[in-house]
């Protein structure tokens, strides 16, 4: 409570819940590329991550609260900046000043609006107007392959989850250098190293989780 009610310790609680957040982006990255393994490969992780239902739940009650949290955070961040006086961004006058840091809020909302919309499609499985394959594979299981391939087959699909990953990219961009900044790490001698991991994590995440719209749309991974 005391770290959320100075303007420090907010920025601190960001940091920390967009590290988290960041966690769980690599792990289900290295979950989702399973799908280039073909039917056998998601589908046989699909059930084994439902088959831990406690790791399941605990991890989503995680992150909903670190989502709940930044979001939060970060709307009052912005209205406070914009009420500030000049002085108030003496704590990030070491960042430059870029076309991702500028949009935070933006490239942050349109990712709060992603998230929603993606639980619905593929978690809870029902989006007004939109036909979710559902069944089960020659093995039993619940086909996630098929559902993710059928989806992607539609251009408006693919590229509300394309530019979904542009955001992404942006926001992590400047987030992650940002993230060390607000938890006191960075110096002149940091941030070169700082940046570059900022940068090559989020270019990662661009190419890993926008191959499989595309990979699917143009036909390279099929049924
Ligand atoms: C091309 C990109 C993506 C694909 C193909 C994809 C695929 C999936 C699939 C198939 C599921 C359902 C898993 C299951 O129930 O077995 C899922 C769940 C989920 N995804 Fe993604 N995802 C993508 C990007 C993202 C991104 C960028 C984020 C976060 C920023 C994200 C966050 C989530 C969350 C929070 C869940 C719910 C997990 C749960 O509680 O069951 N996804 N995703």
């Amino acid at each position: 409570m005391r770290l959320l009610s100075d303007s420090i310790g907010r920025k601190v609680v960001m940091a920390i819940t967009g590290l988290l957040m960041v966690l769980f982006v690599v792990g289900h990255l290295l979950g989702n590329l399973s799908i280039f393994a073909g039917p056998n490969g998601i589908n046989a992780y699909a059930e084994k991550l439902h088959g831990l239902p406690q790791v399941v739940w605990a991890t989503r009650v995680v992150m909903l609260t670190a989502v709940a949290l930044h979001i939060v955070l970060s709307i009052r961040l912005t209205l406070e900046n914009r009420a500030a006086k000049p002085t108030a961004y003496a704590v990030d006058r070491r960042l430059r000043v870029t076309f991702a840091g500028k949009n935070m809020i933006w490239t942050g909302l349109l990712l709060g609006g992603f998230i929603a919309f993606h639980l619905l499609h593929f978690t809870v499985r029902s989006v007004p107007g939109l036909d979710i394959v559902q069944g089960l594979d020659g093995h039993g299981r619940f086909d996630v392959f098929s559902m993710v391939v059928a989806a992607f087959g539609h251009v408006v699909t693919a590229v509300v989850y394309v530019v979904a990953m542009a955001a992404l990219f942006l926001h992590l961009s400047h987030g992650i250098q940002s993230t060390f900044q607000s938890l006191g790490l960075n110096n002149a001698k940091t941030m070169p190293g700082f940046l570059k991991f900022g940068s090559v994590l989020s270019v990662i995440f661009l190419l890993g989780y926008g191959s499989i719209p595309v990979a699917i749309f143009f036909g390279l991974i099929a049924k």
